[in-house]
């Protein structure tokens, strides 16, 4: 069948000055697919328009070149989402669609959890989408594509953390049910479904202050400077600044705001601890630590994420740790200081009581919720 060679997408994930090198179809009312444009990059947005003023839903590319679509979306995504002519529905589809690799990829790759199953895939697909659509409802999604634009890495690991927090509260609905008022009260399963996309919009805008932090301070492949950390740590508040207009639940703000703060103190922006940190900004904390030490950055290698539940818990698998084993806050490596990265944490490890790595970075979690969360790793089964 000719259809089967070809592949529907939506005119406006074509981006005019910046499209791939493929071969563009239409299908004509009889069903015949014509060549519209032989190469993408000479399409011109006047033509672009023309096509969509006529009511045209999709524009169709061969199947061999599914994979150019994909990096041209990933390349064009904050573009896509800033474009006012787009259409809300279209720009969930592209969001998901560039989300789920994201996703789908971790698992099968890095986290080396297997292949993903179909239904698993649709579970992630919805979870991205009614999360995007949210955004888009409550006047947040320029600043998520400002982020997405300004910094793709920062995107793609928030992408991983909205799946992870989304995961677990699934598996803990007891802990769900905290999550706004930060007290026991069993809820519905209407009230559990808002809160739990309203939770996976949190985990995906957490970072969104990245988006004022240029992008050599976020990218940097060596310790920041005193002053580059001091405006690292600002972005929290930043996230807080861009989305004040925003129609988010206040939980979700203080998810943002408060999710480098520490359970024991000494977190930032605000240095508060233990139960005045709220239960969504405790979560993202730990989600947070743990999907950066588990990926892939300029600076290091991805950590196993074994290891990285060990360090995160307080057991790392040898005494004085390695370089590898340093704990990451998800912020790159931090000054030399004798905290958790720098020349001085060589000689903390000859001392073990003062070794940062010995306890971990324990002193950061809300220890029960750790505990659940190691334990949810062990239980993720991507296809059941
Ligand atoms: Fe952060």
């Amino acid at each position: 069948m000719e259809k089967d060679r070809y592949k529907a997408i939506p005119p406006f994930s074509l981006v005019p000055g910046d499209l791939p090198d493929f071969q563009i179809y239409m299908r004509t009312e009889e069903g015949k697919f014509v060549l519209w444009a032989v190469d993408g990059n000479k399409v011109s947005m006047e033509k672009l328009a023309r096509l969509t003023e006529g009511g045209r839903k999709e524009i169709f590319i061969s199947l061999e070149d599914e994979f150019k679509y994909d990096l041209h979306l990933e390349a064009n995504l904050g573009k896509i989402l800033e474009n006012e002519q787009v259409p809300t529905d279209n720009k969930a589809s592209i969001f998901t669609r560039v989300s789920t690799n994201v996703v789908k990829e971790t698992f099968e790759s890095s986290l080396g959890l297997g292949v993903m199953s179909p239904e698993a895939l649709e579970r992630t697909k919805n979870m991205v989408e009614s999360a995007l659509a949210f955004i888009a409802e409550s006047k947040s999604l320029h600043a998520l594509a400002k982020m997405i634009g300004h910094d793709y890495q920062t995107y793609e690991h928030a992408t991983k953390v909205l799946w992870f927090t989304v995961a677990f509260l699934k598996m803990y609905p007891e802990t769900l049910d905290q999550i706004e008022t930060g007290h026991d009260e069993e809820l519905d399963d209407t009230l559990r479904n808002d809160l739990l996309k309203q939770c996976g919009v949190g985990a995906l805008l957490h970072d969104i202050g990245k988006a004022l932090i240029a992008q050599e301070i976020i990218n940097k492949n060596a310790p920041l400077t005193e002053v580059e950390w001091e405006i690292v740590k600002r972005h929290p508040l930043n996230s807080l600044a861009m989305l004040l207009e925003a129609d988010l639940p206040l939980f979700v703000k203080q998810g943002m705001v408060y999710h480098h703060e520490n359970f024991h103190g000494g977190g930032y922006p605000m240095g508060i601890a233990g139960e005045s940190i709220p239960p969504l900004a405790r979560l993202l904390r730990i989600i947070d630590v743990f999907e950066a030490m588990t990926s892939r950055r300029p600076y290091k290698d991805p950590m196993p994420p074994l290891k990285a539940a060990q360090i995160m818990i307080g057991t790392p698998e040898n005494g004085n740790g390695d370089k590898a084993s340093q704990p990451d806050d998800g912020n790159g490596t931090k000054p030399d200081q004798g905290g958790d990265g720098g020349e001085k944490e060589k000689d903390a490890a000859e001392d073990a009581n003062q070794d940062d790595r010995d306890r971990g970075m324990r002193q950061c979690f809300d220890i029960d919720l750790l505990r659940k969360f190691i334990v949810f790793l062990g239980n993720v089964k991507l296809d059941s």
